[in-house]
Parts: C-alpha cells; sequence; structure tokens
C-alpha cells in the first residue's frame, strides 16, 4: 500500500508523521519535501547507532514513476508530499493507495483545505477516477473533545474524509525526533498510542478500499 501524507499547505505536519509513522510499520519514506526535512532527522539517528530510515531522493518524474511500477499491495511505503502543488506532488496523489492530509482543528485551516480540496477536485476530474484524502486532525489541543465543527465542514467536500484518530501536540512527537527516534520506541506514552491508532486506522481502511476498487 502506498501511504501519502499530502496538503498544499506547509507546516501541518506531513514529515513529523511521515517520519514516525514510517519507524513505526519499519518501511521507507519517499522524500519529495524539497527542504529535506527527515535528512537531518535521520542523520543523527544514525550518528545515535540507531539503524537508519531508508528515504529516497526521486531525481525526477521518470525515476518517482518507476519506482511504483507495478508496486505490490502487500508492501507499504510512506511518501512524504512537499508542501506545495506541482505535477509530482499531483503525481504522488494519482498513485496513492491511501492519503492522509493533516490539518489543525481551527476554522482558519479551511481555507487552506479549500484549496487542497480543489486540487484533488480538479486530478480527479482529468483523470477520471475519484481521489479521495483522509482528514486527520493533528497539533490538535490535547484537552479538546468537542471537534463538531471541523467535523460539519470537513462534510461539506466531496472528496475529504475525516479520520477517527486524533493527534495531539505533544513534546514526545518533537523530542523523539530531535534523537533520531520515533515515538513507537519509547516504552510508552499518549502520542506512542496515537500512532499505533492511526496505522490501525490506516491498514483497517486501507484494505477496505483495496476491496472496493477490485
Ligand atoms: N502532533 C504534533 N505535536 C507537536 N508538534 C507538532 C505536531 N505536528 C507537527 N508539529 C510541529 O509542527 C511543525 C511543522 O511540522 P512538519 O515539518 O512536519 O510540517 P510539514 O507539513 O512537513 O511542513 P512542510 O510542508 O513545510 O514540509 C514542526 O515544528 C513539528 O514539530
Ligand atoms: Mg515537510
Amino acid at each position: 500500500m502506498i501511504i501519502t501524507i499530502a496538503h498544499s499547505k506547509g507546516g501541518v505536519g506531513k514529515s513529523l508523521l511521515s517520519w514516525h509513522l514510517a519507524i513505526a510499520m519499519k518501511v521507507p519514506i519517499v522524500d519529495l519535501d524539497f527542504q529535506k526535512t527527515l535528512v537531518y532527522t535521520n542523520n543523527i539517528r544514525k550518528a545515535n547507532k540507531l539503524k537508519p530510515l531508508d528515504i529516497i531522493h526521486p531525481k525526477s518524474q521518470e525515476e518517482f514513476i518507476g519506482l511504483f511500477d507495478d508496486w505490490p499491495e502487500d508492501k507499504n511505503i510512506i511518501i512524504d508530499v512537499g508542501g506545495f502543488d506541482s505535477n509530482l506532488n499531483r503525481m504522488a496523489l494519482y498513485i496513492s493507495d491511501f492519503i492522509i492530509t493533516p490539518a489543525v482543528d481551527r476554522v482558519t485551516e479551511i481555507a487552506g483545505l479549500s484549496k487542497f480540496h480543489q486540487i484533488v477536485s480538479e486530478l480527479s476530474k482529468k483523470m477520471k477516477v475519484d481521489i479521495n484524502t483522509n482528514v486527520l486532525l493533528n497539533d490538535v489541543n490535547p484537552v479538546a473533545k468537542d471537534f463538531s465543527i471541523m467535523e460539519e465542514l470537513i462534510d461539506n467536500y466531496e472528496h475529504f474524509n475525516l479520520m477517527d484518530t486524533i493527534v495531539s501536540h505533544r513534546a514526545d512527537f518533537y523530542r523523539t525526533m530531535e534523537e533520531g527516534k520515533g515515538v513507537t520506541e519509547l516504552e510508552s506514552g499518549k502520542a506512542k498510542k496515537e500512532i499505533k491508532k492511526l496505522i490501525k486506522e490506516i491498514i483497517k481502511k486501507g484494505e477496505e478500499n483495496g476491496k472496493a476498487k477490485n
């Protein structure tokens, strides 16, 4: 399954989530982010004598497409898409089996989400397929409980589904990265639980999507 973390808006947690998911799932990351944020974190990981992540940087669109030619369904990989619109980023959306769009639970986020929805909608029309993305509330206040405003807003977008899992703002997410680690490598903690729950949801919904396609 090709799992893509995508949003045309920057700074929503795409790289952070890609990192923790890839470590937890023991899968490679294709990094389409020019800033190469994760290379830096992976270097710290190497310096701390932990098994580095396999981070792939395709040099061209052809190389990117080549990577995913006949991608086996039972092999997982994560694509960290850059926070901007481009042909390559659209291609990543098109070839993905499961797309996650991180968003903060603030009404002001809707402008950014609308823009991304427009991209997904255009791409769906152009490619004549229904591309849907799974909006994940991320970096949420850990004491927040009522997400009804976001639920209602996201419900208005044809190509968006809201994920059940919610990822909170937690120091564990960035502190572990400062040591080149993932939260699932910690003994315990709420951040670890959230990533594990997120993986369960990805696998379950990814399998359902796969069955619907066949
Ligand atoms: N759940 C979270 N808890 C704590 N900090 C978070 C969380 N999610 C994101 N952040 C912080 O928000 C900032 C932006 O995250 P990140 O770099 O992953 O965003 P991005 O979407 O990859 O941005 P870009 O599009 O620029 O690549 C980082 O400082 C990150 O540590
Ligand atoms: Mg990033």
